[in-house]
This record gives C-alpha cells, sequence and structure tokens, in this order.
C-alpha cells in the first residue's frame, strides 16, 4: 500500500506535517537506504524500509485492540459525564481510536476499539448478524421455558428478537448464572429479553464476539493489541 512519505511520519507520530517535511528535506529519511529528501515520495510502508534518523518505522496504519471494558466507562469517544473507554487507553495518541460498538456504562468485557471505520461498519451491520456471548448474573431461576422462549424469539419494545441461546450454567439463592449468545444489538437487548421473562440481569459480562473470546489474562480496564491471528479469524468472511 503506497502513501506520502510525510503522512506516514506525521501519522506515526514523528511530528506535526510541517515539522516532518521539514526533517525529511534535512535528510533525516532514508527509505531502502537511500536519503529521500521530497515529502510527496510515495512509499509503499509494507515492503519499503523506512527509516527516521536511522530508526526503522514500522507503521501500522490500523490498530485493533481488545479491552476488558470496566463498569463505570461510556462506549464513546467524548462525554460530559463520565469517563470514556477511550480515556483508558495511554499510548496510540497518533490513532483516531474509537469503540466499535456499545456495551452499557454498567456492563463488563470484551471491547475492540479501534480506528478501522470499514471493519467496524462490517462488524456492526445489523443485516450480518454475528455472534455475541455474554455471561450474566440474574435475579431469578431461569427456566428451561425460557430457554424455549429465547429460542422462538422474545419481544421487546414491539421488536421480535432473533432467536437467541440461553444456557443455564448454575441455579442458587434465587439467583442465575447463565450465558446469553445474540445475533444483533438492540439496545439493552440482554437484559431487556431476561426482563420479558420476569428476571432481572444483575451483572453483565461480554465474552465473546464471533470467534473473538476475551483473553482471561486481561483485567478490568487492560487491553492490548489482537494477535495476528485472532484478526484474521475475527476478518475471515466479515
Ligand atoms: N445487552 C445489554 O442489555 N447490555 C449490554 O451492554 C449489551 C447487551
Amino acid at each position: 500500500m503506497k502513501m506520502r512519505l510525510d503522512k506516514l511520519l506525521a501519522h506515526y507520530g514523528i511530528g506535526t506535517r510541517k515539522e516532518v517535511k521539514s526533517y525529511i528535506r534535512k535528510g533525516f529519511v532514508t527509505v531502502n537506504n537511500e536519503i529521500i529528501k521530497k515529502d510527496d515520495f510515495k512509499v509503499d510502508y509494507e515492503n519499503d524500509i523506512i527509516e527516521f534518523d536511522e530508526q526503522i518505522i514500522h507503521y501500522q496504519p490500523y490498530v485493533y485492540i481488545m479491552m476488558n471494558k470496566p463498569a463505570g466507562f461510556v462506549c464513546a469517544t467524548e462525554d460530559n459525564v463520565h469517563k470514556t473507554v477511550i480515556d483508558l487507553i495511554d499510548d496510540y495518541g497518533q490513532y483516531e481510536l474509537f469503540p466499535v460498538g456499545r456495551l452499557d456504562l454498567d456492563t463488563e468485557g470484551l471491547l475492540i476499539i479501534s480506528n478501522d471505520g470499514d471493519f467496524a461498519h462490517r462488524l456492526l451491520a445489523p443485516s450480518r448478524h454475528h455472534s455475541k456471548l455474554y455471561y450474566a448474573r440474574v435475579k431469578g431461576i431461569m427456566t428451561e421455558e425460557d430457554v424455549q422462549s429465547f429460542l422462538s424469539g422474545i419481544t421487546i419494545d414491539h421488536y421480535r428478537c432473533l432467536p437467541a441461546h440461553l444456557k443455564i450454567l448454575k441455579v442458587q439463592d434465587g439467583y442465575s448464572e447463565v450465558e446469553i449468545e445474540i445475533f444483533e444489538g438492540k439496545f439493552h437487548q440482554v437484559k431487556k429479553m431476561v426482563q420479558k421473562v420476569g428476571k432481572e440481569v444483575v451483572y453483565l459480562k461480554r465474552i465473546k464476539i464471533r470467534n473473538l473470546q476475551l483473553d482471561p489474562q486481561l483485567k478490568l480496564g487492560d487491553y492490548r493489541e489482537l494477535s495476528q491471528n485472532e484478526l484474521v479469524d475475527l476478518m475471515h468472511d466479515l
């Protein structure tokens, strides 16, 4: 993929476009071991060796981050009241990151953060029905009847949800632990579906999106880039 040298270096975080142009003119930049003094020189960032001040530049146009979202942070880039999930990210300042999809303020778990709009669009497109798996703690006893209701499609806000999978993991002392897999992303969908069968979600955590599993090593608020394998699997047939 080709792009202008000054744009690439500025995006990488070397400096402003103006500063970068001056570094280029002063001979600080080489491409494939040749000093390049033209700021509009086109580089192929996947194949060319680009060096600034003798340091190799590993340019990545897009980043894909997995976060274990903690409660109390909103899935937005800015908010007047609450801290956002983007506030939890220290580095990557040169990327215009945004959360890919939303989890409620009090929901925890798997959140993808990226700067790739096309990827986000494909992952979130309602017509694609990508799977999302949640773990929930529920006040009330979830039953086989609920499993069947989820499978037939629960109606919330005059909308008949797609069939969803409810798996009962444990029932104890009037509470249930369940996994719920849905294939769309309506507002408060899991909470409303559970409410519809007369129970209440008291804790919600997303654990999987398509084939991407939340890394159990990630503590709440921690994040890491997706591995190459995770990315390839997630992008497959997206
Ligand atoms: N469903 C909900 O009710 N809340 C979430 O955060 C995600 C899915």
